[in-house]
C-alpha cells in the first residue's frame, strides 16, 4: 500500500544484479570444483535458481556474510530442470548450455512465455545444435544429447538475445576447438559472466563486441567471484527518484553501467553527480520534463527500463513517445496507469503520453517485474493511496523493496504477501 506525494530523499547501497547472478550461479555446474559467489541478491529468483541446481545433485549453501553462496556441483549426477520449476522463471533454460556442456545430457522443460511476450528458446536450440547437440522436444521438455562432447562453432544468431548468447557460451567452454559466436548480446551481465568463466579457467576473447571467439577448454576448476551491481535496480530508484522531485545518492555502483539511462534522466531536468562508485540524482523540487524513449539491445536503451520511464512521463510536463522494440507486449502497465489518471494511449509498440501534474491513487494489478516497479512509482507520486497487487512479481527482482523506499521517505507498507 503506497500514499503518495512525498519526495524521496535519502541514501541506498545498490544489490547485486539479478541477471548477472542467474547465470553465473548456472554456470557453477561447469567447475569440478567448488565455487564461492558474493554479493547475490536475496531475490526469489534467486532462491528458485538455487532450488533448480539443488535438485540437480549440487550442494549449494549460504555463507556469511549475507549474499554469499558456496556451490559445488561435483555431486550431481541428475539433468532435468523440472515443469514445476522452470515455470516460475524462466531464466532456469540457463542450466541447458552448461549441463550438455559438462555431462552431455540436459531436460529442460520447454519454458512457457509471460506476460511480456511468447519468450521462444529457438536461437538457444539453434546455437547448441550448432556445436554438435541432439535436440528434441518431448511432452513440453527440451531433451538435448551430445554423448561424444560439443564441438566449437561458427554461429551467428539472427536476434540479439542475451540468454541465448549465455547458454552458448556455457557450451562452447567446454566445446572441442573454436567457437566463434557472432551477432551476440552485449549487456554487462554478459561481461559479468564472461570475467566468472574465465577466474574458471575459460579462454574467452571479444566480451563487450557482437563478437566472441571461445577457445574450449578440457575442464574447468572453481572460483570465487563477486556479481556485479544490479544497474536496473539502482535505475528504478533514480526513475523513482525523479518523479518524486527528490534528491537521492546510490553508492555501489558504477555510472557507466547506466549509459543512456542517465542521459535520459538528465533530458528530465535532474541534476546527476557521479563518482567512480556512487550516482547521486537532484530534481531540485522540479516537474520531470518528459523524454522520449525506444528500446534498444545493450547498449541502447535497456528494455528493462522502459515501463518506469513511462511511469515517469505520466506524470512529467508534456508530450512523449516510449517504443519498446524488444518484447511483443510489454506496455501492459500502460492500461493499469490510465486507472490512476494517466493519458497513455498505445498504438501496436508505441505508447504516446500526455504526461498529467498528477495521478490519483488506485487499486492497480502488477503484471510482471519490471511493470510492477513502475505502478509502485506511480503510486509514490499519485494523490491518495494506491495498493499495488501481485506483488510476488516485484519480490522476484528487487531485494526488500518496501524497506529501502521507506528509508528514502516513502509512506509505503506491505500489507500481504
Ligand atoms: C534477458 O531475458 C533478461 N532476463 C530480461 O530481464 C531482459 O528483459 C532481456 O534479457 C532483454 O534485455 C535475464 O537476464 C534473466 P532475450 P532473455 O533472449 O534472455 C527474442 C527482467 O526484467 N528471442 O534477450 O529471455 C525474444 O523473444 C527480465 O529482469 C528469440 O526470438 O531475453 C525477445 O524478443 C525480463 N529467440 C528478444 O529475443 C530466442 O531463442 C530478446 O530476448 C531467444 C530470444
Amino acid at each position: 500500500m503506497i500514499r503518495g506525494g512525498t519526495p524521496l530523499q535519502g541514501r541506498l547501497a545498490a544489490s547485486g544484479s539479478k541477471n548477472a547472478a542467474l547465470p553465473i550461479m548456472a554456470a557453477t555446474l561447469l567447475a569440478e570444483g567448488a565455487c564461492e559467489l558474493q554479493g547475490v541478491p536475496v531475490l526469489r529468483d534467486v532462491t528458485t535458481m538455487t532450488t533448480l541446481l539443488a535438485s540437480l545433485g549440487a550442494s549449494v549453501s549460504q555463507q556469511e556474510p549475507a549474499g554469499t553462496l558456496h556451490i559445488d556441483s561435483g555431486s550431481v549426477q541428475r539433468f532435468r530442470a523440472p515443469y514445476d520449476l522452470v515455470k516460475t522463471m524462466r531464466a532456469s533454460i540457463l542450466v541447458l548450455g552448461p549441463l550438455l556442456a559438462r555431462f552431455g545430457r540436459a531436460e529442460v522443460s520447454f519454458p512457457g512465455g509471460c506476460a511480456i511476450g511468447s519468450r521462444p528458446v529457438d536461437l538457444h536450440i539453434q546455437a547448441l545444435e550448432a556445436m554438435g547437440a541432439r535436440i528434441s522436444v518431448e511432452s513440453g521438455y527440451i531433451i538435448a544429447e551430445a554423448p561424444e562432447g560439443l564441438r566449437g562453432a561458427d554461429f551467428s544468431f539472427d536476434t540479439v538475445t542475451v540468454g541465448g548468447t549465455e547458454n552458448a557460451i556455457m557450451a562452447a567452454v567446454l566445446a572441442r576447438g573454436e567457437s566463434v559466436l557472432r551477432n551476440v548480446a552485449r549487456e554487462p551481465e554478459i561481461g559479468d559472466l564472461v570475467c566468472f568463466l574465465r577466474r574458471m579457467g575459460a579462454d574467452i576473447k571479444g566480451d563487450g563486441t557482437d563478437t566472441l571467439v571461445v577457445q574450449g577448454v578440457s575442464a574447468l576448476h572453481g572460483a570465487s567471484h563477486r556479481v556485479m551491481p544490479d544497474r536496473i535496480e539502482v535505475g528504478t530508484y533514480l526513475v523513482a527518484a525523479a518523479a518524486t522531485r527528490g534528491h537521492i545518492t546510490i553508492d555501489g555502483v558504477n555510472p557507466d553501467l547506466l549509459g543512456i539511462v542517465l542521459d535520459k534522466l538528465q533530458q528530465t531536468g535532474a541534476d546527476l553527480s557521479c563518482e567512480s562508485h556512487s550516482i547521486a540524482l537532484d530534481m531540485k523540487g522540479r516537474r520531470p520534463m518528459a523524454v522520449d524513449i525506444e528500446t534498444q539491445p545493450f547498449p541502447g536503451f535497456p528494455t528493462d527500463m522502459q515501463a518506469q520511464f513511462t511511469a515517469l512521463n505520466a506524470i512529467a510536463d508534456g508530450r512523449s513517445r516510449v517504443t519498446e522494440t524488444i518484447f511483443e507486449n510489454r506496455l501492459m502497465q500502460a492500461h493499469e496507469m490510465r486507472r490512476m489518471g494517466a493519458d497513455i494511449e498505445i498504438t501496436a509498440d508505441t505508447a504516446r503520453i500526455v504526461g498529467r501534474e498528477t495521478l490519483q491513487g488506485a487499486p492497480v494489478m502488477a503484471s510482471d517485474l519490471r511493470a510492477s516497479a513502475s505502478l509502485v512509482i506511480a503510486g509514490l507520486v499519485a494523490d491518495g493511496e494506491t495498493r499495488v497487487d501481485r506483488i510476488y512479481h516485484i519480490d522476484r527482482g528487487y531485494e526488500d523493496i518496501e524497506g529501502n523506499l521507506q528509508c528514502l521517505g516513502a509512506d509505503i507498507r506491505r500489507i500481504s504477501t
